[in-house]
């Protein structure tokens, strides 16, 4: 292995990927593995440095996760997370025990200067944990070296065996000085040097990729988004003419959307890419016709995607590979990992069980949604497309609550061309993480000139995000929503109601389903 690696072994917990996240952020190359990835494999892969992660359980439960006690044995150096501290205490001879007092949220933790991993953090900090089981004494050969009023063993280290632990999460942004912990490991533990950059992940992608495919044809599913772009892009790298790129116009894209895909990936656009646009407008309203249900919406739209897909590849014939510009947020949020199921992303959990392709690849799905913009700027893509608003696979789908129909279609996709006109012209979208609008499924009663109207309300959303886990209602200025909603019930027939959505995600998600 020719660049430096550090592995994060996954024990279940919630922030797995954004401890490899804050990892590549201090430009070392990271990789989740789940915890039965085994010794051997270590070995032939040779990381600079492991972490253990947290997780739910508790290390004395029968069928707890745990991974070889040799492998804190290898000289890598490793770091216990929460669960993956209690881990390590465990499988070396120390004390886990259920805490006296759980500690949830931020907590005072009292470190010691004279660790490493502490190194230029001051003193007392202000830490995430979450946990109910605490090390309440650490093996033979550790050092204690942080506290909390309930923690006994808040942190602990041996130096030689080059072996940390903390029970907090130095990952998580609340943790006061926790990029610095995890910056203090990786450098002055592992003695990485810094060099990996998203270039190199473009570099190390383009080479994977073309081992992978070797000869084969592949099939990418374009929708224009920021994802599906970096996808087709790096796949266009990798293995050129091999690649076609299929758009599917479904008919639930924003106003004019098809048209501006196809400028860019067709063949006046700047790439040199085998384009096709299928034009499946009402095979899709046809499918969704007298569906309500979010989750049945999404999986029908997510199973009609691949249908078309498949159609298309055997036109083109012998295709092997299906590309998906799925991204980390939406395999956590479809429940592929140990999560619960927010919602299927119609590109990960609402894919069909048969799907008639050798093999589906998704080069990104380890990434954010910000580290993909940074590898599109790698690729060359312009920034105008790399920093689009994201925009959902089921597309205007889930923006139009309760059945989907051609008009309501009409009505959404109008209403946001007016509110996204709004907003750019108060320059305020590029401050904005991603803002639309949306169709609820509720008519009221209005007046319009002399006539009674009984028409539908219109839904503006705008969120402040940059990992779209969670969000905040964003702050449009009061000039901007008004001068929206006035245009939205006088241009759009059908609408005579506009709301402005003030919920943040959670409770609320971005998307209304
Ligand atoms: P939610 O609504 O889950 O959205 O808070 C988080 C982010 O994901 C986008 N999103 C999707 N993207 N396929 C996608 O490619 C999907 O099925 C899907 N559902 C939501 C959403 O627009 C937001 O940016």
């Amino acid at each position: 292995m020719d660049k430096e690696l550090v592995i994060v072994l996954d024990f279940g917990g919630q922030y797995n990927q954004l401890i490899a996240r804050r990892i590549r952020e201090c430009n070392v190359y990271c990789e989740v593995y789940p915890y039965t990835l085994g010794i051997e494999k270590i070995k032939e892969m040779a990381p600079k440095g492991i972490i253990f992660t947290g997780g739910p359980d508790s290390v004395y439960n029968e069928e707890s996760p745990r991974c070889e006690k040799e492998m804190l044995e290898l000289g890598i150096p490793v770091l216990g997370i929460c669960y993956g501290s209690q881990l390590m205490s465990y499988l070396l001879g120390g004390t886990v025990k259920t805490a006296p007092v759980s500690e949830f949220g931020k907590t005072e933790v009292e470190t010691d200067g004279g660790s490493v991993l502490f190194q230029e953090v001051p003193k007392n900090i202000i830490a995430w944990m979450s946990h109910t089981d605490y090390i309440s004494q650490a093996p033979e050969g550790f050092r204690v070296c942080a506290t909390t009023s309930v923690c006994p063993v808040a942190a602990m280290e041996n130096k030689e065996k080059k072996l940390y632990a903390t029970q907090f999460h130095p990952e998580v942004m609340h943790t006061q000085y926790g990029k610095k912990i995890l910056s203090n490991f990786v450098y002055n533990v592992c003695r990485c040097t810094g060099s990996w950059k998203m270039s190199s992940f473009v570099d190390e992608a383009i080479k994977s990729l073309r081992n992978k495919i070797g000869n084969g044809k592949v099939l990418c599913a374009l929708s224009g988004g920021v994802d599906s772009s970096v996808a087709a892009v790096l796949l266009s790298k990798a293995v050129g003419r091999q690649l076609t790129c299929v758009f599917a116009d479904h008919g639930l894209l924003r106003k004019n959307e098809g048209d501006e895909v196809e400028a860019v990936f067709g063949p006046d656009g700047p790439y040199e890419l085998d384009f096709i646009r299928v034009n499946c407008q009402e095979r899709f309203y046809e499918k969704l016709k007298g569906i309500t249900e979010p989750e049945q919406k999404r999986k029908i739209i997510g199973e009609e995607f691949i249908r078309v897909f498949e159609e298309e590849a055997k036109k083109i014939g012998a295709v092997d590979f299906l590309v998906q510009g799925t991204i980390y947020p939406d395999v956590i949020e479809s429940g592929l990992g140990k999560s619960a199921v927010i919602k299927s992303h119609h590109n990960v959990g609402g894919l069909p069980d048969c799907v008639d392709f050798k093999e589906i690849i998704e080069p990104l799905r380890m990434l954010f949604k910000d580290e993909v913009r940074k590898a599109g700027i790698e690729l060359g893509i312009p920034e105008h497309l790399v920093y689009r608003q994201p925009f959902p696979g089921p597309g205007l789908g889930i923006r139009i609550i309760g059945e989907v129909t051609a008009e309501k279609c009409r009505i959404v996709q109008d209403a946001d061309a007016i509110y996204r006109e709004e907003i750019n012209k108060a320059g305020i979208g590029k401050n904005l993480g991603q803002y639309f609008a949306a169709l609820t499924n509720m008519r009221s009663v209005g007046v319009m000139g002399d006539y009674r109207t009984y028409d539908y309300a219109v839904v503006l959303r705008a969120v402040n995000t940059s990992d779209f886990m969670t969000a905040e209602p964003a702050q449009i200025p009061w000039e901007v929503l008004g001068k929206t909603a006035s245009r939205i019930v006088n241009e759009v027939k059908g609408v005579n109601r506009v709301l402005y959505d003030c919920t943040g995600k959670p409770p609320a998600t971005i998307e209304f389903e």
